[in-house]
């Protein structure tokens, strides 16, 4: 079956105990048993779930990968992947990660032994001289958030296999309708499933998706033992918004082109960052592992001034963290997403003041440029 189809049908069979169409809501903590060790299927929530089942059935599938695990959150579930590591492993990753990433790893981790380097992944040949013996792990966001940078995951692919250490794509910017990273040898991929899966900003949750029996056992483990299993209610919102994934990707796609070049035509925009522009250091990478250019965009104005001016005067376009909900939202990484990142850090991997990030909604696309363009002209 295509996408669509799988996103509405596999793990949203209707109940077979009424026939609804949509399966309940199993807000239960507990199943009775009728003998020892005789259930249904389920004994307790924290350990598995119906919705919990169903969501990860569904997700699985839209990936292309074997199993999928799911938490409370897309840190909970990065946190996941990184526990099974041991002290004196080591792992690259990309060097504009996602601030909490950045914290999880150099705040956390980093006190259990395990070592980190940051690079830009972009470049195989940097990430070649920063892996070492006892690097088990290449941890990669394509595109990055904010700077939009791509990374060919068949290369990192390729590096991983010959060190025997895994690939991990984080792939929340695209979604699988966009990029499908395990058909470009990745061996798990991670989401904030709070961004485009769920895609209407009303729940957070994150997916871990796995294609090894022996990495999945690992996380089920993990996700049992540690407790941040996603929650009946969060499951049953997830599972509601990827029934419309295929068709709020198409528009997100679709209004994420027209806003770029938009801007990219702007004269009160120093730079655009989106990999669907020509002038993109990675269009061809792009054009090889993504079936679109999606709907996140970073912009330069300039300076701190300007971008809070024009933060401060957007009307249809909400101030906030988070991305991927069909509301346009628009941010600034430096003081908000990334502000965990030392002022250096942020300046080297191009976080500048005036950066600003904008998750393109699925509202009008003329609405959401006349009010950038308001907004711009008294920046
Ligand atoms: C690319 C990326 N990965 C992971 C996360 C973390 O997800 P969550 O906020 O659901 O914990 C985020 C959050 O913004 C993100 O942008």
């Amino acid at each position: 079956m295509g996408f669509a189809t799988d996103a509405i049908h596999v793990g949203q069979e209707p109940d077979p105990a009424t026939g609804a169409i949509v399966a309940p809501i199993y807000q239960t903590s507990t199943y009775i048993n009728e003998e020892v060790g005789k259930n249904k299927g389920y004994d307790y929530a924290r350990t598995n779930h119906p919705n919990r089942k169903a969501l990860e059935r569904t997700v699985a599938k839209l990936e292309g990968g074997k199993s999928a695990y799911v938490f409370t959150s897309g840190m909970a579930a990065i946190d996941a992947v990184f526990r099974p590591l041991r002290p004196g492993d080591h792992v690259v990753l990309s060097e504009a990660v996602y601030g909490g990433v950045y914290r999880l790893s150099t705040q956390l981790l980093v006190h259990f032994g395990i070592e980190f380097s940051f690079v830009d992944t972009s470049e195989p040949a940097l990430v070649m001289s920063a892996l070492r013996p006892n690097t088990k792990m290449l941890y990669i966001e394509s595109p990055t958030n904010p700077t939009m940078r791509l990374t060919d995951i068949a290369v990192m692919a390729g590096l991983a296999n010959d060190r025997r250490a895994m690939l991990v794509v984080d792939n929340t910017f695209l979604s699988p309708y966009l990029q499908r990273p395990f058909e470009f040898g990745a061996h798990i991929v991670v989401h904030s499933m709070t961004k485009y899966l769920n895609g209407h900003s009303d729940s957070t949750g994150g997916a871990v998706i796995l294609n090894r029996s022996d990495d999945a056992e690992r996380i089920y483990f993990l996700q049992r033992s540690a407790g941040a299993g996603l929650a009946p209610m969060d499951c049953f919102l997830i599972s509601r918004g990827l029934k419309t994934l295929a068709v709020r990707m198409l528009q997100h796609n679709a209004n994420g082109q027209a806003v770029a070049r938009h801007l990219d035509a702007h004269p009160k925009v120093k730079k655009v960052f989106y990999p669907g522009l020509s002038s993109h250091p990675q269009h061809d990478i792009a054009r090889k592992q993504q079936k679109g250019p999606g709907a996140m965009i970073s912009f330069d104005v300039g300076s701190l001034e300007a971008a809070r001016s024009f933060l401060h005067n957007v009307k249809l376009c909400s101030l906030a963290e988070s991305l991927g909900g069909v509301e346009t939202l628009i941010s600034l990484p430096g003081l908000m997403t990334h502000a965990s990142m030392p002022k250096e850090v942020r300046e080297r991997i191009g976080i500048t003041d005036g950066l600003v990030r904008l998750s393109v909604g699925i509202e009008d696309v003329d609405d959401i440029i006349a009010d950038l363009d308001q907004a711009l002209l008294q920046a």
